[in-house]
């Protein structure tokens, strides 16, 4: 059964032709712009709502879901949902929903994008091209490290580190895992210690909880080899900023390559943004057009479900 028309804060314009379908069957209010509403502004457009598409920008939080009476589904945009105080959702009967699986191979292709950028020292060599400073071939500049053969541990064997795993297997590494996933007999699961101790290539795969903020902490970082390099297109707080920059500049470990960082951006002047051997794009993971445009289709699916009082598609379950 159709529900009637509902009011819809939509926070951020999408890719694709989803929110027109939005649009067909409810009253969309679109924040037009390419910044996000400040929280001040969301709170306000979402207390008359009924549904809310978020992304992960959007920071919905208890002190917010309190003055939201009529709001019964929130859609966010993205597979994770640390941005969303899924307990207060549920605790006012208020359904989440997020887009997993359709952004899964964008974000491992970005993954090995950034192992191997990192791996080859692309930015350097590019930088060096567009300075001039390609003078002949030489045997000795640019030397970076093997990818093929070498040991990568995932932290967090979920979908995403399931499908870098795939990837890695092509390129005949052998792959170690910690954390969460069903594994197989192709990678083996060591305790984290283990994995930071033995990986060339580290890569994070987790969500973003209590129990994984900063996870890289300089102790963790402390245990990596000094040629190993960090790979993050998970959550930016989960590895503590300041200590990478440390082990960075002492070089303590060979490199990093980050999708996320906390904040987001880094404020310009951020000591980050000079840190010798390391990679920052701008948190680019889904960022191909058919998984932004099928995100679009799912977070579209997940709000009128929601409306309707149907199950939705994907729908984030709250541990009580
Ligand atoms: C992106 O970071 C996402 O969680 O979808
Ligand atoms: C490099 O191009 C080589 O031929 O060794």
């Amino acid at each position: 059964m159709r529900a009637p028309m509902a009011r819809c804060f939509v926070t951020r314009v999408l890719p694709g032709p989803a929110l027109d379908g939005l649009r067909d069957r409810h009253e969309v209010d679109l924040w037009p712009d390419r910044l996000p509403p400040p929280y001040e502004e969301l709170a306000a457009r979402a207390a008359g709502a009924e549904g809310l598409l978020t992304t992960l920008t959007d920071r919905v939080d208890a002190a917010l879901l309190e003055h939201c009476p009529d709001l019964r589904v929130i859609s966010n945009y993205a597979v994770g949902h640390d941005n969303i105080d899924v307990h207060a959702a549920a605790a006012r009967s208020i359904v989440v929903g997020n887009t997993p699986d359709v952004l899964t191979e964008a974000t491992a292709d970005m993954t090995f994008a950034l192992l191997l950028a990192a791996a080859r020292k692309l930015p350097e060599a590019v930088d060096s091209v567009r300075d001039g400073d390609w003078l002949t071939w030489e045997p000795g500049r640019y030397l970076g490290q093997a990818v093929a053969g070498a040991t990568l541990g995932i932290v967090g064997l979920g979908r995403i580190g399931s499908a870098v795993a795939r990837r890695a297997f092509g390129f005949n590494m052998t792959v170690l895992y910690t954390g969460g996933g069903p594994g197989s007999g192709a990678v083996r699961r060591v305790p984290l210690d283990r994995l930071l101790e033995e990986s060339d290539f580290v890569t994070v795969h987790c969500p973003l909880t209590a129990a994984t903020y900063r996870l890289f902490d300089a102790e963790a970082l402390g245990r990596m080899r000094p040629s190993a390099i960090l790979i993050n297109t998970a959550r930016g707080p989960i590895i503590d900023q300041e200590a990478l920059r440390d082990a960075l500049v002492a070089g303590q470990i060979g490199g990093a390559a980050l999708d996320v960082t906390d904040p987001e951006p880094p404020p310009p002047d951020d000591p980050l943004l000079s840190t010798p051997n390391l990679i920052v794009v701008p948190h680019i993971g889904s960022a191909t057009r058919v998984a932004r445009e099928q995100m679009a289709e799912l977070a579209v699916e997940n709000l009128l479900a929601g409306l309707d009082g149907r199950p939705l598609p994907h729908q984030v379950r709250v541990a009580v």
